[in-house]
């Protein structure tokens, strides 16, 4: 075929679309959502808000609210199979693997799913079904690495914490909802909502550009966002503190060594590929940081490791010259830590974050109609040679 091909990979000079969701300034450090800050967002909605806003394109009304929020109470149970598909993992089975799991599960038990022309409200359907099983799911499969019964929704609580109740409560003792947790979740899980066309999102774009359900759409973000440069980082952030903090603390010892080029352990939690100035949902997460774990009481010494180590580097030149500074995933996991969320679950939870994201933009995707996702590649292989049979190989 003639016509010039242009090579850019890991996409670093290429646009795969044109959205109306999220809007990113990575010199300035701005993060929009349909034209609302994400620091008005983390400060005065909730995530299901954001999730309505995200994937609908308006913030709700009351009347839009309500009915938004009673589909998803109306939707949270899942089918018991669901129990039987989990004893079939190894009790080591990662959390994310579990998830992707799941989420194409649901394929089997809403076959309509996979019709790419279903109507408009079968679509809000399945997108409702998806939002509202995720916290099932995933408490579940925290329940039985705990070897620990599964709790049923709670119809009577609101979305955060009812996940919280299904994750945390035991059926022998009275479960008390924390505000404080409540509110540091809301938070976090806001401010993983959409982050425009990074590696997960592209992923369910162009797994759903083949006109795949959504939830197999969404089972293939769960396992991009799983490598620890993407959403693996927050798991990864806190091993790397876990093991500055066991080697003395020697934060410059670690500094020197993610400058090595020939040593492969890079700062997690530090870089990005847009963001040249400070994350401004890290900015956020580490002004919390501090609040939430002094509201609970829990003196966290990887808080001071993680802000020494930032203070470290961000007078380094090695990471002035190429703007590095702290990402989402660098001070996240030390919350979801505080709050009782196991390390290997991190990333379910940004997973959990990010969902309507997702939703959002697998909708907007299918909506424009967009032409199946297939890049071309420049050809560097052997020119032809002749077919040898074995015997003269
Ligand atoms: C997320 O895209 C998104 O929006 C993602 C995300 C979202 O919300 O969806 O924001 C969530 O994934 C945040 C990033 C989490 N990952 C990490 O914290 C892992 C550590 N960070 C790096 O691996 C890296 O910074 C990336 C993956 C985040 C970005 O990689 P790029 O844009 O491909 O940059 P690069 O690897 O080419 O690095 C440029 C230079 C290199 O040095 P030189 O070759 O120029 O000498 O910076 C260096 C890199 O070696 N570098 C680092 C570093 N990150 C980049 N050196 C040490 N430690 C680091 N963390």
């Amino acid at each position: 075929e003639s016509g010039l091909i242009t090579l850019d990979k890991g996409f670093k000079n290429t646009g795969s679309t044109t959205s109306d969701i999220t809007f990113l300034d990575g010199e300035k450090g701005i993060l929009k959502h349909r034209g609302y800050s994400i620091e008005d967002l983390a400060e005065n909605s909730s995530y299901l808000e954001v999730a309505y806003l995200l994937i609908y394109g308006e913030l709700p009304t009351q009347e839009e609210f309500s009915n938004f929020k009673a589909g998803i109470k109306e939707n949270q149970l899942v089918h018991e199979e669901i129990k039987t598909i989990l004893s079939g993992f190894p009790s080591k089975a990662h959390p994310m693997g579990v998830l992707s799991s799941l989420a194409t599960s649901l394929t089997a038990f809403y076959p309509e799913s996979l019709d790419p022309n279903r109507s408009k409200n079968k679509v809000n359907l399945t997108i409702l079904r998806l939002l509202a099983k995720i916290p099932t799911f995933v408490s579940w499969s925290y329940t039985k690495r705990m070897g620990l019964p599964h709790n049923y929704p709670d119809n009577s609580l609101d979305y955060v914490p009812n996940f919280l109740k299904m994750m945390f409560s035991v059926p022998t003792e009275q479960y008390e909802i924390d505000p404080v947790v409540v509110d540091a979740l809301q938070k976090l899980l806001i401010l993983h909502a959409d982050h425009e066309q990074n590696c997960s999102t592209s992923t369910v774009r162009i797994v759903g550009s083949s006109q795949a359900s959504l939830y197999a759409s969404i089972a293939s973000g769960v396992s991009a966002l799983w490598g620890p440069l993407h959403g693996g980082a927050n798991q990864a952030v806190i091993q790397m503190l876990e093991s500055i903090k066991a080697d003395g603390g020697d934060v410059n010892k670690y500094v020197q060594k993610a400058k090595d080029k020939d040593d492969p352990f890079r700062l997690m939690g530090f870089g990005h590929r847009v963001y040249k100035n400070f994350d401004p949902r890290a900015r956020i997460i580490k002004k919390n940081a501090d609040e939430i774990l002094s509201r609970l009481g829990i003196e966290d010494p990887v808080l001071e490791i993680a802000k020494k180590l930032e203070e470290v580097a961000l007078k380094d030149d090695y990471f002035v010259e190429r703007k590095l500074f702290p990402n989402v995933d660098f001070y996240s996991g030390i919350i979801f830590r505080a709050i009782g969320i196991p390390t290997e679950m991190f990333t379910v939870m940004f997973s959990i974050g990010r969902l309507p994201g997702w939703i959002a933009q697998w909708k907007e995707m299918r909506e424009h109609k967009e032409p199946i996702g297939r890049p071309r590649q420049i050809y560097t292989g052997n020119p032809e040679r002749p077919y040898i049979p074995i015997e003269e190989r």
